[in-house]
């Protein structure tokens, strides 16, 4: 019998962060499918090589501007006449001293990725209930159950939307309508040279071993390829909630050994992971 084809369940799909990484995976993921795709970048330029695809358009979309992001969402789903999967996927990490880092970057790191990613997916989901069907992907992070040293931020920004994720997955439970809380491992993307970096302080020296723990990391992690086919395979099978996705070691055994093991493993774990003492 042939796979059932995504085309089937899905035809214009959104997609935020599209110029590289996991969202490029993402979207190219679903180009090859015969998905429509609509796919943000801050520049229209770094959207060219997915825009010499049959099948995309590009749109400009800074998640900064939270009332904007929304009204170039409404105008484009209009445009596309609905889409039936949006992924919340644009983000970046800001790794500072929690007691160091400005008021600035700090609330622009919760609007850019907790704030906006709510205000794209509550217009998203209204839309996919008056239409009765939908998918809303939000790609949140491990970092919710691991929370990573010196990027309190981006762990706060994360928890939150899996928080709404969960949140939406109780009061959309019975619909046909999905939310998905994509939590990816490390993956060998652009993540670490675009995160913005501040290791200075009494600590400078301890999260310089951080940092390295983290590149060392991503430099052994898999390609994106691999989150877009696990994407792929889940929402063949109509998934709902969280999915992991990432090397067997994050994704699959940390996770449950994390599960079983009492408060105090788990942090002297997570702590020897990182080389803090
Ligand atoms: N890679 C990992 O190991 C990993 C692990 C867990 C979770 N994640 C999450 O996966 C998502 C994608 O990350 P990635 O690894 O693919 O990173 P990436 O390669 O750096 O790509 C980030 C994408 O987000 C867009 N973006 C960044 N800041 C933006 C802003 N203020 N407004 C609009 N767009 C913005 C970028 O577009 P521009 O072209 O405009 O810069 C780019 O397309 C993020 O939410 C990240 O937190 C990644």
């Amino acid at each position: 019998m042939a796979a059932p084809a995504l085309t089937s369940l899905c035809k214009n799909a959104f997609v935020t962060g599209a110029s590289r990484g996991l969202g490029r995976a993402f979207a190219e993921m679903l180009l090859a499918e015969g998905v429509r795709v609509w796919g943000t970048a801050r520049e229209a330029g770094r959207l060219d090589r997915l825009a010499q695809q049959a099948g995309f358009t590009a749109v400009v979309l800074d998640l900064r501007d939270g009332a904007r992001a929304e009204t170039v969402f409404a105008q484009v789903a209009e445009q596309a006449g609905g889409f039936d999967l949006v992924i919340n996927n644009a983000g970046y990490g800001i790794f500072a001293d929690a007691l160091e880092v400005g008021a600035e970057a700090w609330h622009g790191q919760i609007e850019d990725m907790l704030q906006t990613p709510l205000r794209i997916g509550r217009l998203a989901l209204r839309a996919m209930a008056a239409h009765g069907r939908g998918c809303l992907v939000n790609v949140s992070s491990l970092a919710v159950e691991f929370p990573i040293p010196y990027m309190s931020g981006y762990n706060v920004a994360k928890a939150g939307l899996s928080a709404w994720s969960e949140s939406m997955a109780y009061e959309l439970a019975g619909t046909a309508i999905a939310v998905i809380d994509l939590r990816p491992g490390d993956f060998r993307t652009d993540f670490n040279r675009a995160a913005e970096r501040a290791e200075r302080g009494v600590n400078r020296s301890r999260m310089q071993a951080v940092w390295l723990r983290l590149e060392s990391a991503l430099e052994a992690s898999p390609p994106p390829e691999r989150a877009a086919a696990d994407l792929r395979r889940a929402l063949l099978r109509g998934h709902r909630g969280v999915l992991r996705t990432g090397s067997f070691f994050q994704a699959r055994l940390a996770p449950v050994l994390a599960r079983l093991a009492p408060g105090a493993w788990r942090v002297a774990a997570q702590r020897k992971y990182f080389g803090l003492k």
